[in-house]
């Protein structure tokens, strides 16, 4: 899928931003400051997931500006679509989303519609950093492929606080051990879901990542990924998560209800799962160095990409964010050959990205929140 068109004003600096993106590369170039990541969010935001730089509201709106609009034309595989997310400072909370010119109960309603594949320099982190941000990787991805997933994993994550909740009040004699029965149940089935999906998903990330992996290290190392659950020993040519898998949850959280009590939280569970990324065998979480740790992740995202494809029969549109300019050559010109058929908005400080000849698309600078366009070499 790609952007057809995008107009954006009084988004953060933004000012009067209208034009047609190029349907494959787009340079956006422009010193610190001047609104290169905040027209990337702007865009992201229509994907209906959530800012990736967790923006408030009432700092969505520039200042001295009363309200601020993001209008975006998009076509997939099947469609033109267009999407409207607008707000005003008078009624910040109620944003006005519209999709096809339908009004939405909110943005994560617009989820699954346009997908886009993000890669920000903390993303380069992915494969280093806390098992977190590669359980919200899990579910973000899982997410665009199935709608309904991210309700699930909202629904699972207010029920294990509300458990951790209850495990306290048991500690202070203030509820009874049998309460925790009703939460267990609901838990365990959504906690089989869940694992079920995520380990699937991860079986597909591991054929993709093992191919591209192979080819960033030119065969000199073997990348392996999968999923580390704190529930299963086992999810191999499993299926029945409503019935024998839930069980087996339901089984785990009983045994460690008597240590869940001393530590006053929940221990095992899909919110303490990870991805577990081995290189030619050895942990990469212990061994592996920064560049290693850097193709993990871009590999992981590019993964991301083609089982979209895989799955919605559309490629997502990328959106890399000073990203470039933190890789060598080498894994720039990795990750440009990778994703030279998508849509792909890149933002950088200066013009050296090594585009070959077949490269073409637009080039603009971005300067004090407003938009030129420049030229490119176009075919
Ligand atoms: N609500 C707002 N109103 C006005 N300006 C804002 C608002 N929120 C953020 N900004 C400003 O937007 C400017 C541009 O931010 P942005 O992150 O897009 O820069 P950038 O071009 O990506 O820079 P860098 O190259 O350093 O990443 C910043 O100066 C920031 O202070
Ligand atoms: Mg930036």
């Amino acid at each position: 899928m790609y952007i057809t068109k995008l107009s954006v004003d009084g988004f953060k600096n933004l000012k009067k931003i209208d034009f047609v993106p190029h349907e494959r590369l787009n340079i956006l170039c422009g010193s610190n400051a001047q609104g290169k990541t905040n027209l990337i969010e702007a865009i992201w935001l229509c994907s209906g997931a959530k800012s990736f730089r967790n923006t408030k509201d009432r700092r969505m709106i520039g200042d001295g500006e009363e309200a601020m609009s993001i209008r975006l034309g998009f076509r997939d595989s099947v469609r033109d679509q267009d999407i409207v997310f607008s707000a005003s400072r008078q009624n910040l909370k109620e944003k006005n989303v519209t999709l096809n010119g339908v009004k939405q109960k909110a943005p994560s309603k617009l989820f699954g519609n346009l997908n886009c594949v993000i890669f920000t320099p903390e993303d380069l982190e992915l494969s280093k950093g806390s098992p977190e941000k590669r359980r919200q990787f899990l579910d973000l991805s899982i997410s665009q492929i199935k709608n309904s997933y991210s309700a699930v994993v909202d629904k699972y994550e207010t029920l294990v606080d509300q458990r951790n909740t209850l495990l306290k009040n048991i500690n202070y004699g203030r509820s009874s051990p049998e309460e925790l029965e009703v939460w267990d149940i609901q838990l365990a089935q959504m906690g089989a879901y869940i694992s079920l999906l995520r380990y699937n998903y991860t079986k597909k990330l591991n054929v993709y990542a093992q191919r591209l992996y192979d080819e960033i290290s030119e065969g000199r190392e073997k990348l392996d990924i999968s999923y580390y659950s704190t529930v299963f020993s086992n999810l191999e040519g499993r299926t029945d998560y409503a019935g024998d898998l839930a069980g087996e949850y339901l089984e785990r959280l009983k045994e460690n209800t008597e240590d869940d009590l001393k530590a006053g939280f929940t221990q095992k569970g899909i919110h303490r799962d990870d991805i577990v990324c081995r290189i030619n065998g050895a942990l990469a979480r212990e061994d592996a160095s920064q560049g290693q740790h850097r193709s993990v992740a871009l590999i992981l995202k590019l993964a991301q990409a083609y089982i979209l494809e895989e799955e919605i029969h559309d490629f997502p549109c990328i959106l890399l964010d000073d990203v470039l300019s933190e890789l060598d050559l080498s894994r720039q010109k990795f990750v440009i050959s990778k994703i030279h058929n998508m849509q792909v908005f890149i933002t950088c400080c200066d013009m050296n990205i090594p585009f070959d000849e077949r490269s073409h698309g637009k080039m603009f600078t971005i300067k004090d929140g407003r938009l030129k366009s420049l030229n490119l070499k176009s075919k």
